[in-house]
């Protein structure tokens, strides 16, 4: 059996670090803040904004909820994102994907000062990402997927890394992420996708794989190879009328097959989830030394 990758134990455990930073932080009179807008009622959104509130008060953090109605208008989502620009209590800003369809997600996206884009998804973040600049603010869940496998103690260095999956993101910046040349990267990396020839034959290679393609168990025995560390970043909620909330949460990996085979795991909810959360905290606490002690 794979050893289990405890991502709430492993986030507890940056929170223990990010705590210290947010003293020191309060101690020159600076309070990070962290403004998070949710455009319309995606029930899946909703969840994931309000634990990253409660995430920010817990921690101390100066936090503004924005939940707008579905009819918001381009313009209107434009003008929020001017306004916290502008706010010297907001060092971190985050707009909820997927927003409904009248709102350009990647012109929302430009439009936020690179400096409060916590999220990382600004061409210059995505620009430093590629460049190996270390001032830029780096995905969320990419940052949590290398901070899972450090503190697990998992070489990265010239591991053949396989990413399921090329979505801005998690796949595409994972892969830049990983591959830099630094510590704790310095990987080979192959990302595969839906068009991939011979995805089996290139997943059975790795000696990480990363799972984010948004497909509820598709990565099943066969396409791992023995003693693989396995990665699922996929949530994915399934209808279960056994369940009492009617649906439970299963990830990209169909984990009971695949750990028979894995040397590492993670788990589905408890893996990376947390980590996404923990590093959008870390994010908007370096954002807001960046920006407020500059
Ligand atoms: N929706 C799913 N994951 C994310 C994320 O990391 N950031 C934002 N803004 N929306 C998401």
């Amino acid at each position: 059996m794979a050893k289990l990758i405890d991502g709430r134990a492993i986030a507890e455990k940056v929170y223990v670090d990010l705590r210290r930073e947010i003293a020191e932080l309060k101690s020159k009179g600076v309070t990070p803040g962290l403004a998070v807008i949710l455009v319309g009622d995606n029930p899946a959104s909703r969840a994931y904004v309000r634990s990253k509130d409660k995430m920010c008060r817990d921690l101390g953090l100066h936090s503004v909820k924005l939940e707008l109605p579905t009819s918001t208008t381009q313009a209107e989502l434009l003008a929020r994102v001017k306004a916290l620009n502008l706010d010297s209590a907001i060092h971190g800003i985050l707009v909820q994907s997927p927003p409904p369809k009248q709102i350009d997600e990647a012109l929302i996206v430009r439009a936020l000062d690179p400096r409060k884009d916590v999220d990382g998804f600004h061409p210059e973040n995505i620009a430093k990402l590629a460049l190996g600049d270390p001032t830029g603010l780096v995905p969320c869940t990419p940052l949590g997927v290398q901070r899972l496998l450090i503190e697990s103690k998992i070489d990265i260095d010239g591991a053949h890394a396989v990413i399921l999956g090329r979505s801005m993101i998690v796949g595409k910046p994972l892969a830049l992420l990983l591959m830099q040349k630094s510590k704790n990267a310095n990987a080979t990396i192959t990302v595969v996708h839906s068009r991939s020839r011979d995805l089996e034959k290139i997943t059975r290679s790795a000696d990480i794989l990363i799972a984010a393609i948004g497909q509820p168990n598709f990565v099943k025995a066969e396409h791992v190879g023995d003693g693989a560390v396995v990665i699922d970043v996929g949530i994915n909620r399934l209808e279960d009328a056994a369940s009492e909330r009617g649906y439970r949460l299963v990830g990209d990996v169909a984990f009971d097959e695949v750990a028979g085979k894995a040397a590492a795991i993670t788990p589905v909810p408890g893996g990376v989830g947390p980590m996404t959360i923990a590093m959008l905290m870390s994010n908007t606490v370096k954002a807001a030394g960046a920006i407020s002690l500059a």
